[in-house]
């Protein structure tokens, strides 16, 4: 395994994998890597002969008011948890080889960004468009993998590839939990223990919500309420938003009549953290 820091390299690299006809997957990842990460890169090696992570904290994906300085970053345990999982490249560019001096150009959406997290991160997906979209053109996988914890994410990404014929399969994988259910996520590192125990609601509200939708609730906004009201038992939970929207489309619904997205951000102290299910009609 190798890291490199240049787009040169990547595709030096990739051109000689390509000369042998070989297959290339990447996982796109802002790196402090844990098991949820490493089971897209299993299931990347799975299905591609070469794999490819990209570790980048990527600027353009962040609020003014939000943790882009703070980001926890640890490249030795990154490249640790890459080896044990068959990578065969890493990389990790400086701001800079994304994005120098005079850039200007930016890939958005009109639709699906408006609702969940793009309600209080306006120009979040912009910033992550733009990225896999250069890293895609970087990288030119045959494969993509996304986790599905970032649900609007990978709505977003499969329809941008969609959209704008990128030649790519974008391979969508479970959300990876703590044996108590908590969502594997870089930010739980901000957790204290108190806002970590609390913290568990939020599995319990989309169990919750799975639960009521299987007995045959088809009212959203009853099953909104029920989930609002769990997570407000926690006295440290502040609320970011509580939605179901189509899966598709990331517009709310009122009756679920086709598959949606059961979905939640909390903030506990300075962790804003995300779940959903997929309420499959
Ligand atoms: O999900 C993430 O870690 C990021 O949004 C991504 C896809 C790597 C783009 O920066």
């Amino acid at each position: 395994m190798k890291t490199v820091t240049t787009v040169a390299e990547v595709r030096a690299e990739v051109r000689a994998w390509r000369a042998q006809g070989l297959t290339v997957g990447l996982v796109p990842t802002m790196g402090f890597l844990h098991e949820g990460h490493k089971s897209l890169m299993t299931a990347a090696k799975a299905g591609n002969d070469r794999v490819v992570v990209s570790i980048f904290v990527n600027p353009m994906q962040f609020g003014p008011t939000e943790d882009l300085a703070s980001y926890p970053r640890d490249l030795k345990h990154d490249e640790a948890l890459c080896e044990s999982a068959g990578v065969d490249l890493i990389f990790h560019p400086e701001p800079e080889e994304l994005y120098p001096e005079g850039f200007v150009s930016f890939v958005d959406m009109n639709g699906l960004t408006k609702e969940l997290c793009g309600k209080s991160r306006p120009i979040h997906f912009r910033g992550v468009c733009t990225v896999c979209n250069k890293l895609f053109n970087i990288v030119k996988p045959d494969r993509a993998y996304f986790g599905e914890k970032d649900a609007q994410q990978l709505a977003v990404i499969r329809r941008m590839v969609a959209d704008l014929n990128m030649d790519l399969e974008i391979v969508g994988c479970p959300i990876v939990r703590e044996a108590d259910g908590l969502a594997k996520s870089s930010r739980n590192i901000y957790l204290t223990a108190e806002e970590r125990e609390q913290a568990l609601v939020l599995s319990k509200a989309v169990k919750l919500a799975a639960k009521l939708f299987a007995d045959g609730e088809r009212n959203a906004h009853v099953i909104i309420d029920a989930m609002t009201k769990l997570i407000e038992t926690m006295p440290l939970a502040e609320i970011d938003y509580v939605q179901i929207v189509d899966s598709l489309t990331i517009e709310p619904v009122d009756v679920i009549e086709r598959d949606a997205l059961a979905a939640l951000a909390v903030r506990f102290g300075k962790a804003r953290l995300i779940d959903n299910v997929t309420l499959k009609v």
